[in-house]
């Protein structure tokens, strides 16, 4: 995956954004060492973005898809006002328990649920409304978690769904590759949604944020 800025502007953006903490660091070296395609971490920018609109919408209910080794999951658990929770969802045994072993290190121990097997399962199990979801996992299936989940966003409620420009994949009309198309059509059917307002920001691969009308 190649990010949507250049390497030196990302390099000073990163520079000047607050490191992580030590125990995200560490998992995020174990991640490069020891996890195959480690790139798909989220990484100090957008864990901090994430952090931040968690903390300015202080959400009781937060969701994630794709939890892979937890560094967006303690990313956001460090926004979590008292009594939020984060459920997550995870398919690979091998990423989820990297991710146990760091969230049960972390103080946010007791607000991140990370729940196993297919998100769209779980999305379904959970009921209710979410003030903050966070969509990062298979590409494939999308367009199915924004429709599952667009309906159940809280009237304040966010959600951002990453990898949205796709390393600029999106803008070749000739690249026919499966994840490309469905991406390309979620951000047209998005910003042609008149239950949705959004924006596409340039942050790493693409972080697209949508509330509801
Ligand atoms: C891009 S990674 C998530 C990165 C993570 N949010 C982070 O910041 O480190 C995508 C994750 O989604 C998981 N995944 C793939 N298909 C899934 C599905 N149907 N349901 C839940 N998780 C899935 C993968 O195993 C992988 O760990």
């Amino acid at each position: 995956m190649s990010f949507i800025v250049g390497e030196e502007i990302e390099g000073y953006a990163e520079a000047h954004t607050t490191p992580p903490a030590a125990l995200l660091a560490e998992l995020a070296a174990e991640t490069k060492a020891s996890l195959d395609s480690p790139q798909m971490l989220t990484g100090t920018i957008e864990g901090r973005l994430l952090e931040q609109l968690v903390h300015a919408l202080q959400p009781k209910r937060v969701l994630e898809l794709g939890t892979f080794s937890g560094y967006s999951s303690l990313s956001m658990a460090a926004g979590l006002p008292e009594g939020g929770h984060i459920d997550t969802c995870e398919v690979e045994e091998k990423h989820a328990e990297m991710a146990r072993r760091y969230i049960e290190r972390s103080p946010y121990a007791d607000r991140i649920t990370i729940h196993m097997g297919p998100a769209l399962e779980t999305i379904e199990r959970l009921g209710g409304e979410w003030d903050f979801v966070f969509i990062d996992a298979d590409k494939e299936n999308y367009a199915n978690y924004y429709e599952a989940l667009l309906p159940r966003l809280a009237s304040t409620g966010l959600m951002a769904i990453d990898n949205t420009l796709w390393s600029g994949r999106v803008l070749d009309e000739g690249d026919e590759e499966e994840t490309t198309r469905v991406i390309r059509e979620l951000n047209d059917r998005i910003v042609a949604d008149e239950r949705a307002i959004a924006v596409q920001l340039t942050v790493r691969d693409g972080v697209t944020l949508v509330r509801r009308r």
